[in-house]
């Protein structure tokens, strides 16, 4: 949790930014807000107070009566200043060192982290003015939140360069900027989602796993300065930015690209629901319909993880073991046959957590004989546990 100061420049999406005031307060930041004059004209400081629980520091209440001024206020109280959206003109301020507006002399101020969310014309963008702007501001350490790639307000401009990117993107990224880099440079593999064993070129057995869990451990490790290589199987989620994705379908895809990247890793999380059985054939075509009872013979699949524990040499391994009873004695003989030095024990048929949910609730189950029962989380914290634990594996 961090102090935040959201200041906002003047844009169109200006209009994003009670939206995200709103969204860092429920992640339970602390928000305050500073408008420039120009925001003021693309949202009301109505809208901005509200979403922000404050007052709007704005230009006229810059100096006051009593000798204390805003600008160094602001810039001693905020742990992190966001500019969202941040124009050209603001950024090429900063970069400049200019001061004559609330916005430029809070920056100027001695403000901590600073990151800008540029929203602008395509050619304003890539202007060699502002590009030289925004490599400046790399250097004093500042961080770029895009621009991306689409529709552009103002009118007739189309899609393009130049798009703030949403608020939801945002509080992502600067999460990821504030979080302590304890895991950097541990090169991380993850594997996540079920796989895909295929009949025919239609139909496959599958199972409902969607990926959340260790697309969660993923960011978390990405946030905490590891090199992560995610290899997936079909889920409903976007890539996550900042790391390798690489899409598998089959359990003999998934072992493949896992295998390549073996080599490179000094840990493993499996927390893909790996397909047990795949049929003993697939079918180049759709096989036609019979009204008749019909055998699938499966062969198994190999044992990933199994294998990543025969050839261990010194790497850190966590795998997850999905149970519908009890389930502590099977994770613990999954923990020595596979040679883990963690497993994390979660139940399919518990209510809200597993398969597909936000939440999860698990036991971890160390090498050393630890048990670690957690309670019921959202996947990112579980997530932020297991790395705690790789972090004090890893010594
Ligand atoms: O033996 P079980 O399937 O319950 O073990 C689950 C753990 O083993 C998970 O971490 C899963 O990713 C991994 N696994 C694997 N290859 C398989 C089946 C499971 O790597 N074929």
């Amino acid at each position: 949790m961090a102090r935040v100061l959201v200041a906002v420049a003047g844009g169109a999406a200006a209009l994003k930014a009670p939206h995200l005031l709103r969204l860092l307060r429920a992640r339970g930041h602390e928000v305050r807000v500073l408008a420039t004059p120009r925001a003021l004209e693309f949202i009301t400081p109505l809208s901005l107070a509200v979403a922000a629980g404050g007052e709007v520091a704005t230009e006229e209440a810059w100096f006051r009566p009593d000798g204390r001024a805003l600008h160094i206020e602001l810039a001693r109280w905020a742990e992190a200043v966001l500019v969202a959206p941040a124009t050209a003109d603001a950024m090429a301020k900063a970069a400049l060192g200019l001061a004559d507006d609330l916005l430029s002399a809070t920056l100027l101020a001695g403000a901590k982290r600073v990151a800008w969310a540029p929203a602008m014309n395509e050619a304003m963008w890539l202007s060699p003015q502002t590009q030289a702007h925004a490599e400046r501001l790399k250097a004093l350490g500042h961080a770029l939140f895009g621009p991306a790639y689409g529709p552009l307000a103002a009118a007739g401009e189309g899609e393009g360069w130049g798009r703030m990117l949403e608020p939801e993107e945002l509080v992502e990224r600067l999460e990821a900027l504030l979080a302590p880099k304890d895991l950097k440079g541990l090169r991380l593999l993850v594997s996540a989602g079920p796989t895909r064993e295929y009949l025919d070129p239609v139909r496959f057995l599958s199972n409902p796993s969607s990926g959340r869990m260790g697309y969660a451990v993923a960011e978390a490790a990405r946030d905490r300065g590891a090199e992560v290589v995610l290899v997936s199987g079909p889920t409903a989620l976007p890539d996550p930015w900042g790391m390798e994705v690489v899409q598998v379908e089959s359990a003999l895809e998934m072992r493949q690209a896992i295998l390549d990247r073996y080599p490179w890793a000094e840990a493993v999380v499996m927390a893909a629901a790996v397909a047990d059985y795949r049929p003993a054939e697939t079918l180049k075509e759709k096989e036609p319909k019979v009204e008749a009872e019909r055998l699938l013979r499966l062969v198994p699949n190999p044992d990933i993880l199994k294998e990543l524990g025969e050839r261990k040499e010194g790497r850190i391994l966590v795998g997850f073991a999905m149970e519908t009873g009890e389930g502590l004695e099977r994770a613990r003989e999954k923990l020595r046959r596979k040679n883990l030095d963690l497993i994390a024990l979660n139940w399919v048929n518990r209510e809200g957590v597993g398969f597909g949910s936000l939440e999860n609730q698990v036991v971890l189950l160390l090498r050393d004989g630890r048990v670690l029962e957690l309670p019921r989380m959202r996947k990112r914290e579980v997530a932020e546990r297991i790395l705690d634990l790789v972090k004090e594996l890893r010594g």
